[in-house]
């Protein structure tokens, strides 16, 4: 068990079976997108971790970058999607995978999405690790996730938790 701030969390999912979601969706990529070469984009700050783990298991060609597009403050996402910052590289004709730690209420990528289309992209698909499904509020279509997860708050693996814990190796869940 560990203390952040306020509150205490247990372990959820053990850093080796991380490692294996990771696996399969690199792996679904690869075949997906032989002989393209597509630009990954990591939403900082959480996806940095599974971002860097995802592009070691792809064998194909492909670009990998990072915006900043965040929502959330404390355990709860606060509804405002902000700017987004440093995504001005030309990705017309480009095959882009969107590359996200969690998809909570969909929100974000929501509103991401229409502003990568009107780049003129030739395909934009969302990849996250993790994805909420009880509290998805908006339509989203998410072709590669690795797992599945219950409502709780989650940290590690680069989810934080009032910017703490974004170092654990494993990925822990509020105690309730
Ligand atoms: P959404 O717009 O509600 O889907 O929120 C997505 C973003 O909220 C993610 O990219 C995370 O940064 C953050 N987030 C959502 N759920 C959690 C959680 O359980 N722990 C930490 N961060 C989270
Ligand atoms: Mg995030």
């Amino acid at each position: 068990m560990i203390t952040v701030n306020d509150l205490q969390f247990e372990k959820f999912i053990p850093a080796e079976e991380i490692q294996q979601c990771v696996a399969s969706v690199a792996a679904k990529i690869n075949h997906d997108y032989a002989g393209r070469v597509p630009v990954l984009i990591g939403i900082l700050n959480g996806a940095f971790v599974f971002a860097a783990d995802l592009v070691r298991q792809l064998t194909i060609e492909h670009e990998i970058h990072f915006a900043k597009f965040s929502s959330y403050e404390g355990t709860e996402t606060t509804g405002n999607v902000k700017e987004l910052i440093g995504l001005n590289m030309d990705l017309s004709g480009r095959d882009v995978i969107i590359v996200e730690d969690i998809i909570d209420t969909g929100t974000t990528m929501y509103d991401l999405l229409p502003r990568i289309r009107q780049m003129g992209v030739n395909s934009v698909e969302l990849c996250t690790m993790l994805l909420k499904p009880g509290k998805l509020q908006v339509p989203l279509d998410i072709k590669y996730c690795a797992k599945e997860i219950p409502n709780a708050f989650i940290l590690g693996y680069g989810l934080d938790y009032d910017n703490l814990g974004r170092g654990y190796k494993d990925i822990y869940v509020v105690k309730s």
